[in-house]
Order: structure tokens, then sequence, then C-alpha cells
């Protein structure tokens, strides 16, 4: 049986999603792929987003790799619907994850999505809320200053705070009681955001909803790791960039020592 579940993202995002499926799925391995080289994606042109991402599916396909997470917002919304159709082992993407848990948690019915330029170009959260409620109001907004602030590792506690403070501004100007980081990154700066908004705000991350869609798929599918077994899981994560600088973000979120391998993805 094949083994581990590939997880993907453009940076280090994708390790709020990783980190949850290690919390509920324990026994299974996870192939992590951060392409910190060529991050952000958010900016990027459609196309050049699909390729560098089918770089990362391939990559991760040689391994020995039984489901594929794509741990990106970006990505999701570019190539999900693709790879769901032609891959041979189950997909999950990280959108209708995230949306499913708003419409959930929301009480007003007005729910914000903060996302890379991509994702909220791509309106691929507001029809994804949309078809679960068509009825929700929607209020988006880019955040692109995000993303750099969290790949350069959070030391300034300040500069992050006035950051965050300055860009979702206009976000508190909706009335809104529920928000969607839509950017796997964002988790990384939630006690933030949830600073800047406020407690009447509810903030959704799509990792555990994600995490959940993943455990169902594998047991659905009769290849779920059960049990205890007295093999632990083997963690691997690549990247593109520095090894050094997805080592020391890595290490702090996760809370462990990490095998962390530099790869030439081009
Ligand atoms: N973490 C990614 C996302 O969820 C991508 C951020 C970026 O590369 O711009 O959208």
């Amino acid at each position: 049986m094949r083994n581990g579940i590939g997880v993907l993202d453009s940076g280090v995002g994708g390790l709020t999603v990783a980190r949850e499926i290690m919390r509920q799925l324990p026994q299974e391995s996870i192939y992590y792929f951060g392409d910190t080289a060529r991050c952000p994606y958010g900016p990027r042109p459609q196309e050049e987003i699909r390729a560098f991402t089918l770089q990362m599916i391939d990559y991760l396909s040689q391994l020995d790799i039984k489901a594929l997470v794509i741990a990106c917002n970006t990505a999701t919304a570019v190539v999900l619907k693709e790879v769901e159709q032609t891959s041979k082992i189950p997909v999950i993407g990280v959108i209708d994850p995230g949306a499913r848990t708003a419409i959930k948690e929301t009480k007003t019915g007005k729910v914000g999505v903060i996302g890379t330029i991509g994702t909220i170009r791509s309106e691929a959260y507001e029809k994804a809320l949309k078809r679960i409620d068509p009825t929700v109001d929607v209020y988006s907004m880019a955040c692109p200053d995000f993303v750099p602030l969290v790949e350069s590792g959070i030391h300034d506690h300040q500069r992050v705070l006035s950051t965050v403070e300055a860009t979702l501004k206009p976000m508190l100007e909706n009335p809104i009681d529920t928000l969607i980081l839509g950017c796997t990154h964002y988790p990384l700066l939630s006690d933030y955001i949830s600073q800047v908004m406020g407690p009447d705000v509810t903030l959704i991350s799509s990792a555990r909803e994600t995490a959940r869609e993943l455990s169902t798929v594998l047991a659905y599918q009769g290849i779920l790791q059960e049990g205890c077994t007295l093999e632990r899981p083997r963690h691997q994560f690549f990247v593109s960039g520095k090894a050094a600088v997805m080592k020391e973000i890595a290490e702090s979120w996760l809370s462990a020592p990490l095998e962390i391998y530099q790869v030439d993805l081009k």
C-alpha cells in the first residue's frame, strides 16, 4: 500500500494544514513541498501558478503518496479541478472546507474573506460560499503584504501588528461576524488578526476541516493508517529555497526537529 500524504504550498503556509493533519491523523507520514524560492504565488499570473504547482505535484507523485492535499488557496483556485480529474489518488483543496466551516459558524450571514490577490480575483470563496448558502453576504479583500511578512519569519512584533492593522482597516468597516483566513499563511498571523478584528469576529482557518475531509476520504477508500503501530510516521519536508529558513519557521511552528531537503525544481 502507498504510504504518505503529499502536502504542498508556495511556502510555509501549508504547514498550518500539515500540523492539523499530524494532530488528527498521527499515524500518517507527510511529504511536504514548499516552493519557497518562488513564493509568493498570489500576485503571479494563473498560467505560472498552474505550471509551478504541477511541478510540485510531479515531484511529490514520485514519492510514495496515497493522497494529495493542495494546502494553498491560490493553487487550489487555479488547479484543483484539473488535478482532481487526472489524478489516480484522492486530491483535496482548502477552499471548500473553509467555506463550509464559515457557513457553519456565521450567525449573521455576513462573512469576510481575506486572501492573496490571485485567490480574491478568482472569486473562488464567494462561489463556494454561495453554493452552500446563496443568501450569504461576502466581503472580500486581498492582503498582499501578509505572505512576505510570514515568509520572512515573525520577529518584529510591532512591525507585524502595524502592517496587519493598516491592511485590515477597510475590512473593519464591514458588518461581518466571521472572517475566513483564505490563505494558509494567515493562521500564522492569527493572534495579530484577531487583535485587530476584535472578539466579535470569528476567524476561520480551513486547516481543521481540510484534515477532517482527508480523514473521511482515506477511511472511505480503506487507505487510512489506523491504530497504533510500532513504526512511527516519517515526515519529510522539501523546499525549493533555503532549507535553513524553512527549518526555523517549521520547527518552531511544529515544535519538533524536522528532516528538510532542498530541491531544485527547474
Ligand atoms: N499560502 C498560499 C495560499 O493559501 C499562497 C500564498 C502566496 O504564495 O501568495 O494562498
